[in-house]
């Protein structure tokens, strides 16, 4: 997940200008329809549902610049003279799971998990992103958590990206927005899948592209810290997008036959819901929203294409400024055939609902003014330590029925679902408690009652880490990490037995 960065509202206040005019207007017909959740739903998930936790490396693992590792972007950014990080804090070391992975998979198997979602951090396997040097402990690292987790029986579940480009590739080629990253991405993919590959079968090549290319790229909120918002993020999810075909294809030929694993990509979005659902356009501007942000990506690999009002929105929109060419690049043939049905399941990471109207102030050009929407929050929905973060359970159902009658009912892991807190909360997080509870209720309602196809959950995250541009003021985990100790500690919060009960249960049975 991601949130804004306090100290860069002030830069991209232009760009809220739009929303927050509308939003002032919008909150007072924004209450008023019924979206209430209807009642709690007893019951169970299929059999053989996957419960799991998640984590990413640079929010977790430290040890930034031991054994070979190579710079990513993340420590880049994170080590400039002003820091752009809220609490001016790194990822040096975060929670330390370079060197305390074992204590690590000694929680998930108390948590009573099936599986761990990590992700390997590309410049720890490549120090400057090419293939021509490979840094054997970085591999010997990974070798040893996912050995240690199947001794344990909880399968290994990869995501090959989670947004630690290694700073060569920054330095040398500008990052995502140029193409070259293509073939680097695949010489990657390949390393991971010769050397684990034998072991893991859950592969999930891009966690939340669109952070990468929106935040990193255009609002320059992220790493590597780039403004330019009207055609740096298209074209880095381009390259993104190629880089996916590339691996899956790449698997597909050479290991999947041998390895007979899955490979994936995990796309964020909130559930975009009509702000005046009884007023067509208000539907049509919250379609609209949700083409721009799941299916910018979606789109092209369940289809092979931009979404049609992708294509048509921002052609339109820069011919108007007077450009010769598109903002949005094509794909020939080639590459959309390449696209085309690229994933063998869709990973889905959701956190909260945004109420969306049709117009906004438009004040430079880029991906948030191309889609002409207004999106708010309702002020009533209960709020979490991350000002974006508003607690709507049924947000969750409605978009897991969305994906289910746009894609085609494909396969759904949901790979991220969480809920922070602030520092000093303590260890009795009913508030996290009450919105797994509520989360999960609703994806069983979408499975058993709606026929979707939802096969695994991940909840953010195992314990208190890294909140990027948040630092450690933010806290996901249902362990509590105490970022002043030395040792790192992990203490349970009263959510680890909620949850417990749930993945043990397989969801919430009627007692007996
Ligand atoms: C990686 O790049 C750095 C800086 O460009 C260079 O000093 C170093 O020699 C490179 N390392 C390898 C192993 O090629
Ligand atoms: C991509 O990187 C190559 C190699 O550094 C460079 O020659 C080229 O100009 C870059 N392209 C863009 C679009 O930045
Ligand atoms: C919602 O839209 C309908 C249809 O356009 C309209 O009649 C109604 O007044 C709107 N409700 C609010 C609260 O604006
Ligand atoms: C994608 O594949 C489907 C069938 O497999 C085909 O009908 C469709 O035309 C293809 N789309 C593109 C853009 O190639
Ligand atoms: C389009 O405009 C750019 C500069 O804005 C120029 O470099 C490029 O050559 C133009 N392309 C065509 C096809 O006219
Ligand atoms: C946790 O908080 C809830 C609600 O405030 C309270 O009812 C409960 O007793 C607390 N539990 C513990 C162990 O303090
Ligand atoms: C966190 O660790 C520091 C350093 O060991 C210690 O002084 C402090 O009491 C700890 N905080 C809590 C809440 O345990
Ligand atoms: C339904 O599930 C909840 C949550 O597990 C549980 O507290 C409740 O007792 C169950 N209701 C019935 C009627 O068994």
């Amino acid at each position: 997940m991601f949130s804004l960065n306090k100290h860069y509202i002030i830069i991209i206040v232009c760009a809220c200008l739009s929303y927050q005019v509308i939003s002032a207007r919008g909150a007072s017909v924004s209450v008023g329809v019924n979206q209430e959740d209807d009642d709690f739903l007893n019951g169970t998930f299929p059999e053989g549902f996957m419960w799991g936790y998640a984590t990413a490396a640079y929010q977790i693992e430290g040890a930034w610049n031991e054994d070979g590792k190579g710079e990513s972007i993340w420590d880049h950014f994170t080590h400039r003279l002003i820091s752009p990080i809220i609490d001016g804090s790194t990822g040096d070391i975060a929670c330390d799971s370079y060197h305390k992975y074992a204590e690590d998979v000694e929680l998930l198997k108390a948590l009573g998990a099936n599986f761990y979602r990590f992700s390997i951090s590309w410049s720890r396997i490549l120090p400057n992103g090419t293939n021509d040097v490979v840094n054997q402990p970085g591999i010997d690292y990974y070798n040893r958590l996912i050995d240690l987790l199947l001794e344990n029986n909880i399968t290994p579940m990869v995501t090959m990206y989670h947004w630690d480009l290694p700073q060569a590739l920054q330095a040398n080629y500008g990052g995502w927005p140029n193409e070259s990253l293509v073939e680097h991405y695949e010489n990657y993919a390949r390393i991971l899948f010769e050397n684990f590959g034998d072991r893991v079968k859950y592969w999930i090549t891009f966690n939340e592209p669109f952070n990468t290319c929106e935040l990193g790229y255009g609002l320059s909120i992220a790493a590597p810290g780039i403004l330019g918002e009207a055609i740096q993020p298209y074209l880095c999810a381009h390259t993104i997008l190629k880089s996916h075909a590339k691996a899956y294809r790449l698997y597909e030929s050479e290991f999947k036959p041998t390895q007979n694993g899955q490979v994936g990509i995990t796309i964020d979005t909130e559930w975009m819901e009509p702000r005046n659902s009884s007023n067509p356009d208000h539907e049509e501007a919250a379609e609209r929203a949700r083409r721009f942000k799941h299916g910018w990506f979606a789109f092209p690999v369940f289809f092979g294409d931009y979404p049609p009002v992708m294509r048509e929105m921002v052609d339109a929109a820069s011919a108007a400024e007077g450009r010769n060419q598109s903002r949005l690049p094509t794909f020939d043939d080639n590459w959309k055939t390449l696209l085309n049905g690229s994933l063998d399941f869709l990973g889905l990471n959701h956190y909260t609902t945004e109420l969306v109207a049709p117009g906004g102030l438009c004040l430079f050009p880029g991906w948030s003014c191309d889609q002409h929407v207004t999106k708010t929050k309702d002020p009533n929905w209960e709020g979490s330590a991350s000002a974006w973060l508003k607690k709507v359970p049924w947000g969750l159902r409605k978009l897991i029925n969305w994906i289910k009658d746009t894609y085609g009912n494909p396969k759904v892991l949901i790979t991220e679902n969480g809920w922070s807190d602030a520092g000093n909360s303590g260890l009795n997080d009913t508030q996290r408690i009450g919105y797994y509870t509520d989360y999960i209720n609703n994806v069983m309602k979408a499975v058993i009652l709606d026929g979707c196809n939802v096969q695994a959950y991940t909840a953010w995250s195992l314990m208190d880490n890294f909140e990027w541009a948040n630092g450690f003021t933010d806290r996901f985990g249902v362990h509590w990490v105490n970022f002043t100790d030395p040792d790192r500690p992990r203490i349970p919060k009263a959510s680890t037995v909620a949850l417990k009960k749930i993945f043990d249960d397989n969801g919430f049975p009627e007692e007996k």
